[in-house]
């Protein structure tokens, strides 16, 4: 279809040259005429296949295109200064300002513009047809460089819109690795938290009845699994909970959690202005109290616990703190950890641009999460 437009103006480029001039011939100037018109067909047909070549392959025939073309429509100009000359030399011009640099554009014009002064100079002398000329070509340069930059602009337009397909295909990839880590990490908590506990108290249990003795202690050990299954449970639940974002005010998940500490005296006191918080951040100041409290239980069994919770407008901070008077006892569930708590709950924090400090002054031990809001 391209083609066939192109070779139909050229058809009747030639037809208007053939009828305006003296004609075609085989001596003088008709041959001169026809010498221009077969160079200007080749250079046309030239550039007719410019469109479908590699870059590199187009500079070279826009080159050859462009300058036959300005030649031919230049000579043609000084011999018979007929419209169908700058069509010529015009559509040469068009064709190099956008394919080629605009210096060798600029050169390949301003030779076309010399080939016709000299031709008007020697030949014709018709200077007025000349300054048209001349001016219509300069003027389809510019169009030609216009046409040049938008073809860049949409290339651009182009390139960034791959760019920013990539980008949000890679922000979704690493969405689902988040979540993905987010899962394992609550997975691994609530198994950590609850199933490790129960094995240990399953294998005392087991233990003292392959003794034969103490069966009343092998049935405490029993219900203290049941119950800590039934905690693993609620948990799972409401990891679950948290995951589909249907958990409860964070407030009194941590009134619960307070509640639920077995045994041991444990007080919840908020400061400032409770607010929703997103998501993650709730979740990991949930699981650094119940992480917390779990630890006191563990390695200061019977040591009263506090949970501090701090609104700052920017920012929450959470202090757990047991006066670390009595050590761990060496009780089974004080050896069931496997010290993945606080570096979990680390991991948990940096990923939401907080920290998570812990450690013991002269009398108690505390744990400190820092999360912006
Ligand atoms: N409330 C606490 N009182 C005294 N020591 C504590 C307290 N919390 C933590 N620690 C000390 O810090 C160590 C690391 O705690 P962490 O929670 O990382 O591991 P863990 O509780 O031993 O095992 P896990 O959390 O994997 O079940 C504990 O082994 C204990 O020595
Ligand atoms: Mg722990």
């Amino acid at each position: 279809m391209r083609l066939g437009v192109s070779l139909a103006a050229l058809g009747g480029i030639v037809y208007g040259i053939n009828a305006h001039t003296p004609g075609f011939g085989l001596h003088g100037q008709a041959l001169a005429l026809l010498i221009c018109v077969v160079v200007a067909c080749l250079g046309w047909l030239v550039r007719t296949v410019t469109v479908y070549l590699d870059n590199q392959h187009r500079t070279l025939t826009a080159t050859a295109a462009g300058g036959a073309l300005v030649t031919a429509g230049g000579l043609l100009m000084s011999i018979a200064p007929v419209p169908a000359a700058l069509a010529l030399a015009g559509v040469g011009a068009f064709t190099a300002a956008v394919e080629l640099t605009p210096a060798l554009a600029t050169t390949l014009t301003a030779a076309g513009v010399l080939v016709a002064a000299v031709g008007t100079a020697t030949i014709n002398h018709q200077w007025v047809a000349f300054a048209g000329y001349s001016a219509g070509l300069v003027a389809l340069t510019l169009a030609g460089f216009n046409r040049r930059q938008y073809k860049q602009r949409l290339v651009q337009a182009e390139q960034l819109l791959t760019q920013t397909r990539i980008a949000a295909a890679a922000d979704t990839r690493a969405a689902a690795l988040d979540e993905r880590t987010r899962i394992a990490r609550d997975i691994h908590d609530v198994l950590a938290h609850s199933l490790g506990a129960v094995a240990v108290q399953l294998d005392a249990a087991d233990a003292l009845l392959e003794a034969g003795t103490g069966t009343p202690r092998a049935r405490h050990h029993v219900q203290r699994a049941r119950h800590l299954t039934v905690d693993g449970l609620t948990e799972a639940r409401r990891a679950v909970g948290a995951l589909r974002n249907d958990a409860p005010p964070l407030g009194d998940q941590l009134s619960a959690l307070v509640a639920d500490h077995h045994n041991d005296a444990a007080t919840l006191t908020i400061f400032g202005e409770p607010r929703p918080l997103p998501a993650n951040a709730a979740l990991t100041i949930y699981r650094t109290a119940q992480e917390g409290l779990s630890n006191a239980r563990k390695h200061a069994p019977g040591q009263p616990v506090t949970l501090h919770v701090h609104y700052h407008h920017d920012n929450v901070a959470v202090t757990i703190t047991n006066p670390t008077g009595t050590t761990a006892d060496g009780s089974a569930l004080g050896a069931t950890g496997g010290s993945y708590g606080l570096p979990g709950l680390a991991e948990r924090a940096t990923l939401l641009g907080g920290t998570l400090t812990a450690g013991q002054d002269a009398t108690n031990w505390s744990l400190q999460l820092w999360l912006p809001t």
